[in-house]
């Protein structure tokens, strides 16, 4: 079937389509309602099903005969470690690590955080919560304490689990004490955490709540999956929003497990036995989906890479990997073919390993790809590169072309390709009503979602409904504006709100305004996200002053510095702009797209509304700070 016939079906008659897909997966108890309301009135999906994902991932797979193949190679150059792990083998640590937690008196419905580096044990922390029923919420390693301290007292853990340390390059994450100074900040307090002891790095005490990860392993029996309701969550996985709170976006087990595995087949086109490797990391959405649980669903191999795309050692390391483990599809980051292409324009690494031999499709997403980097690393690699679009909300694309339908249709380049079967996909005007064709509008889901994608956010229904629900009464709003062209390619042009993608990472402008509005010296601030040429966008203050500052290199330093220590240096935080004043509108609202435009030296129009004579000048003013 193609993916229009697929897609079609799908929106037709979806309880009829997804109870097919349903089938793929192994239940305790076959769901009979395929979709329903739930008593807060949201769709749920498979309510009176039960499953475990664990189970689904590994158990199954050694009990059908599999134990001895490969779920997991753990590639690290950064440490030179590499090693594998079959299903069988995985299985064993995760079960006994599941017993270890429930000896710490970890039981179904009890959060976990995982702040953890790219190590195999991130892995094993994640699959035995869901063993057990316990609700996972990872925690990615580039945010700092503070953000750290935000997560905890929100999702109130009894147990956290991390590790001594990680390395960015050659720098020494110090996770362990990086989460002891969070957990001083934090109201809520774990019972315990589990340290993993990379034995490098970082200078860690041991506190009295702290347990040592391989000890716990090594004393506790092996426990099995317990069965869970498919609307319960898996996990909670915390993303930007427009305010400074982030958000905790809800997985439920059911819905995520049918929905996984019928995009490796259907979007990845991938066939169990095989090699799939998602260069992203495992605190961030496709890192959940595409290192951890698809790929295990479906009985693949997954790489897990603790390493860049540069520097660890070069140019050439993705490519080392594919050929080295052999994989067939590959998922990473616009940002980071940039980088390969900045260092090695010509592509002569990627002609010194037999890439090709094995892999068949390069899939991008994280960000908007442009259209250079796109037709590169095409050129390079003569195989399709297949530009694809989702969120963390989502959990799997709402827009690909789909590689494991009959015929593909060539890739457009520009475009993130066509609605994902279950997306009944629109772009939307802003008051409502459909856009025309070429039309730019807002990219919009008719509800109901399809399987996999937020029943909620953790704790904050009304947040949901705001956010999501209410801007389109009956329609998911996304967030990101798009348009769709005459054959149904849909290409997204970026967010509609003041989220920003720096270097595939989500990050919110406001939360970087709040950290840098709290400096006694600042009178106010706007953050926005600039052009960037490597990382797509960067984040741009510009900031006016209480009074004259005598020292204006050291407040920017101070400034770049309460952002790194706040949100983490993830947020590529390196720019603030001093100006007399930030156009406003005249119910006082900062004019963020206008200084966006201005600092990306778009063309731009001056309201009418402005009330401040004087914005040419200054705006000239930015123009000539951004240029020197
Ligand atoms: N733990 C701790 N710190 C981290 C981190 C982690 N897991 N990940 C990133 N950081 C830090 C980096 O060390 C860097 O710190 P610095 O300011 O001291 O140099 C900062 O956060 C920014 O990191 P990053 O965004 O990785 O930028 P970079 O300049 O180090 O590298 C690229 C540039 C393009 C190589 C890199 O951004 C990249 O690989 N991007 C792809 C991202 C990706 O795959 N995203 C997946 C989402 S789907
Ligand atoms: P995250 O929730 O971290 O996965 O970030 C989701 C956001 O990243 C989306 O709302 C988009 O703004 C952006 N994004 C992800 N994939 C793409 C893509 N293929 N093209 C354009 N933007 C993308």
């Amino acid at each position: 079937m193609t993916q229009k016939e697929l897609h079609q079906q799908s929106i037709d008659n979806p309880e009829v389509f997804w109870e097919k897909q349903a089938q793929r997966i192994s239940w305790y108890k076959s769901p009979k309602t395929i979709l329903s309301k739930d008593e807060k009135g949201f769709d749920r999906w498979y309510a009176d099903g039960e499953i475990n994902t664990c189970y689904n991932a590994l158990d199954l797979h050694v009990k059908n005969g599999y134990g001895e193949e490969r779920a997991l190679s753990y590639d690290s150059p950064v440490t030179g470690i590499k090693s594998h792990y079959t299903y069988r083998q995985l299985l064993e640590k995760v079960s006994k690590l599941a017993g270890g937690l429930q000896s710490l008196g970890v039981t179904n419905g009890d959060t976990v955080i995982i702040y953890m580096p790219m190590i195999p044990e991130a892995v094993m922390a994640m699959l035995a919560c869901a063993r057990i029923g316990a609700v996972h919420s990872v925690v990615f390693g580039g945010f700092a304490s503070h953000e750290v301290a935000i997560r905890i007292d929100d999702a109130r853990p009894k147990v956290i689990i991390t590790a001594t340390s990680g390395i960015e390059v050659e720098r020494i994450v110090p996770y362990k004490p990086l989460l002891d100074a969070a957990i001083d900040e934090a109201t809520h307090k774990p019972q315990n955490v589990v340290v993993f002891d990379r034995q490098f790095g970082a200078e860690c005490s041991m506190r009295k709540e702290d347990i040592d990860f391989s000890k716990l392993i090594e004393t506790s029996g092996p426990v099995d999956c317990i069965t869970v309701k498919a609307t319960d969550p898996l996990y909670i996985l915390y993303t930007s929003g427009t305010t400074g709170t982030p958000k905790g976006i809800i997985r439920d087990n059911g819905g995520h497990a049918v929905a996984l595995h019928f995009s490796m087949e259907f979007i990845y086109g991938m066939k169990p036995g095989e090699v799939f490797w998602a260069a992203s990391d495992v605190g961030w959405v496709v890192g959940h989906s595409y290192i951890v649980y698809a790929p295990l669903l479906y009985r693949c191999t997954s790489i897990l890479f603790e390493g860049k795309p540069i520097k660890t050692p070069d140019a050439s390391t993705f490519w080392r990997v594919i050929s080295e483990h052999k994989v067939n599809v590959m998922f990473t980051a616009p940002t980071a073919i940039r980088a390969i292409k900045k260092e090695d324009p010509e592509g002569r690494y990627i002609k010194d390993y037999n890439v090709t031999k094995t892999l068949r499709h390069q899939f991008l997403a994280g960000e908007r790809c442009d259209a250079a980097t796109l037709k590169w690393l095409q050129d390079k690699l003569n195989i399709p590169v297949i530009d694809h679009w989702w969120q963390t909300e989502s959990g799997w694309a709402m827009l690909a072309t789909l590689m494991g339908a009959d015929n593909p249709p060539p890739i457009k380049v520009g475009s993130a390709g066509f609605p994902v079967p279950g997306y009944d996909l629109h772009i939307l005007r802003e008051d409502g009503s459909k856009a025309d064709t070429d039309e730019e509008g807002i990219v919009c889901v008719k509800l109901p979602l399809p399987p996999g994608c937020l029943p909620s956010l953790w704790q904050n229904d009304l947040r949901f409904l705001k956010g999501y629900l209410e801007r389109f009464p009956g329609y998911y709003f996304s967030g990101d504006g798009g348009y769709s062209d005459n054959d149904g390619n849909v290409y997204i042009t970026g967010r509609v709100d003041d989220i920003i993608n720096v270097a595939g990472h989500r990050l919110s402008t406001a939360e970087m305004e709040e950290v840098v509005s709290n400096h006694p010296a600042i009178s106010e601030c706007a953050v926005i996200g600039a052009a960037d040429e490597l990382k797509g966008q960067i984040p741009y203050a510009l900031v006016v002053l209480r009074n004259e500052s005598p020292d204006k290199q050291a407040l920017k330093q101070e400034l770049i510095q309460s952002v790194r220590q706040q949100i983490g240096p993830v947020a590529a935080f390196k720019t603030v702009v001093i100006v007399d004043r930030l156009p406003k509108t005249r119910s006082g609202k900062i004019m963020r797209k206008l200084l966006r435009s201005i600092v990306d030296e778009e063309a731009y129009t001056i309201p009418a509304t402005i009330d401040d004579p004087n914005i040419p000048a200054e705006i000239k003013q930015l123009i000539s700070i951004k240029t020197s």
